[in-house]
């Protein structure tokens, strides 16, 4: 207990921190691709799916530590680098990660800004919008999607998603010291692939909705 408190309370314990919450939120992110690619299979059995998901008793602990876990990866990071440009007052001219400096980890904070903001608007739309019919959230989804606005916002998000987990993957990895020179440029490859993989089959969605089903029931 004592080592949790003190591992709790160092710079390392809240970086591992920030890496384990980041790791259960890409775990949401598959179960959430997995259920929205049933957009695919049709209009009845991604309401099923919905109302499967709707009727859980579990429903609103799960929600709940789902907020908190995205609240938390968000604050703790932002202690983090507060509390290392106040330890650092002069940064260095040129900041050089361990890993090099990719796109994904010189967007990072932008990636984060445009998430949450993301997030905030897609709960608002996406779960408390009105729906055509109290069980067709299918029908809400693609009412949006199929408009081009909304359907080039989600796949410009979904390019952010990619770049954030991309770095974020290779990071989680450093932190929980899985690094080595050997063997570095495949961890960065498999989790940049993870990263393309994800925002990719998201962003297929409004694509898809906007240019295929538009028009179409
Ligand atoms: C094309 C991409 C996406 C689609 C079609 C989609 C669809 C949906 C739908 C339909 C809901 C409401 C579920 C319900 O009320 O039962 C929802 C909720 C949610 N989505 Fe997404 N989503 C997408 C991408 C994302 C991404 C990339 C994130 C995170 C970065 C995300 C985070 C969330 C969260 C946090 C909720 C609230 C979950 C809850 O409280 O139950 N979504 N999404």
């Amino acid at each position: 207990m004592d080592t949790f408190l003190r591992l709790a309370a160092s710079s390392i314990g809240r970086k591992m921190a920030v890496a384990a919450l980041g790791l259960l939120l890409c775990g949401f992110l598959g179960g959430h691709l997995a259920g929205n690619l049933l957009l695919f299979v049709g209009q009845d059995a991604f309401n099923a799916y919905a109302h499967h998901l709707e009727t859980f008793p579990l429903l609103e602990p799960v929600e709940l530590g789902l907020a908190s876990i995205i609240l938390l990866h968000a604050a703790v990071t932002v202690y983090l680098k507060v509390t290392a440009l106040m330890a650092r007052p002069v940064g260095y001219a040129v900041q050089v990660s361990k890993g090099g400096r990719t796109w994904g980890s010189s967007t990072m904070i932008y990636t984060a800004v445009l998430i949450l903001v993301f997030i905030v608007v897609h709960v608002a739309t996406f779960k408390y919008g009105t729906r055509p019919s109290p069980s067709d959230l299918y029908g809400l989804v693609m009412g949006y999607l199929r408009d081009w606005r909304w359907a080039v916002f989600y796949a410009l998000v979904m390019g952010g998603v990619g770049l954030h987990l991309s770095h974020g993957a290779w990071s989680a990895c450093q932190t929980f010291g899985i690094d080595h020179p050997k063997y570095t440029p495949a961890i960065k490859a498999v989790g940049t692939a993870f990263a393309a993989a994800v925002a990719l089959a998201f962003a297929v969605i409004p694509v898809w909705a906007c240019f295929i089903k538009r028009g179409q029931p």
